[in-house]
């Protein structure tokens, strides 16, 4: 099969290219470095040439929430036109689990381009994904002060980027599902907890203070929105039939 990875340089997507790339795919990487921006549309036709589906890993980098929202809208706008030109039979989006359950910061980005997705005429799966490990360190430096480090009361489930990219590469060569489906890691921790034994390993004893109004990805979050439902968990055993039975296309 062709695919097209949106953002095939980045950390998801250059594991996803590679994984793809060793099952036998042709692949092209899609990203500013190799010719192709998906905001101003420079190279997009021609890194779509040929490709029966289009993985969308694109990331403007996390910042300014409005400047993600303008992001996501109009790249993902462009892309889907693009798309549909071109014949693309199926559109994968990763996005995020918290997007329609966390009203703020990057996750109202990610529920905007969910949207516009599941309202083109390309056939599509969501691929919702809890927080990536790498995020982590992010999210527990970005609480950090010179007394300690402040970090919500959120509950997580993060997944390495390499098991992530492994249930894109399974899921974009399968028919459509048209519908989300949510990817977890293996195990629940309190963002607090997990920031605590981070610090310990890197030999920083400030405390960890938890944080209502703490910051994750722009967003005040506490509790369970960014927990798996029904999520599919890489590396179980039973991978391959939460799949069968997940992408049942609707
Ligand atoms: N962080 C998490 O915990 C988490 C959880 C769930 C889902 N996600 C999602 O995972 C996706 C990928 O994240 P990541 O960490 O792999 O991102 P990343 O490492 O920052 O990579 C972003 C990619 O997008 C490309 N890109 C940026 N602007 C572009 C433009 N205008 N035109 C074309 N390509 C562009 C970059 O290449 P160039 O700079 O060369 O253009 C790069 O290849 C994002 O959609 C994010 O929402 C993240």
């Amino acid at each position: 099969m062709q695919i097209t990875v949106i953002g095939g340089t980045g950390l998801v997507g250059s594991s996803l290219v590679r994984q793809l790339e060793q099952a036998g795919h042709g692949v092209v990487a899609a990203a500013r470095s190799t010719g192709v921006d998906i905001v101003t549309g420079t190279g997009l036709e021609k890194a779509l040439e040929g490709a029966d589906a289009i993985v969308d890993v694109s990331n403007p980098g996390y910042g300014d929430p409005a400047a993600m929202l303008r992001f996501f809208r109009a790249s993902t706008a462009r892309l889907l036109i693009a798309a549909h030109r071109a014949g693309v039979r199926h559109h994968v989006l990763f996005s995020a689990i918290g997007a329609g359950r966390v009203n703020g910061g990057y996750y109202v980005a990610k529920q905007m381009q969910e949207a516009l997705v599941a309202a083109s005429n390309i056939p599509f799966t969501i691929v919702r994904s809890a927080p990536l490990f790498e995020y982590i360190y992010a999210v527990v430096e970005a609480g950090r002060t010179a007394e300690a480090v402040r970090v919500p009361p959120v509950r997580i489930e993060p997944i390495g980027t390499e098991d992530a990219a492994a249930v894109l590469a399974r899921i974009t060569p399968r028919a459509p599902a048209n519908a989300v489906v949510e990817i977890a890691g293996p195990n629940r921790y309190q963002l607090p907890d997990l920031a605590q034994q981070i610090l310990t390993a890197n030999e920083d004893y400030r405390p960890v203070v938890t944080d209502g109004d703490g910051d994750f990805f722009g967003a005040h979050i506490t509790g369970d929105p960014l927990t798996g439902r029904d999520a599919l968990r890489p590396g179980s055993a039973e991978l391959d039939l939460w799949i069968d039975r997940a992408l049942v296309p609707a």
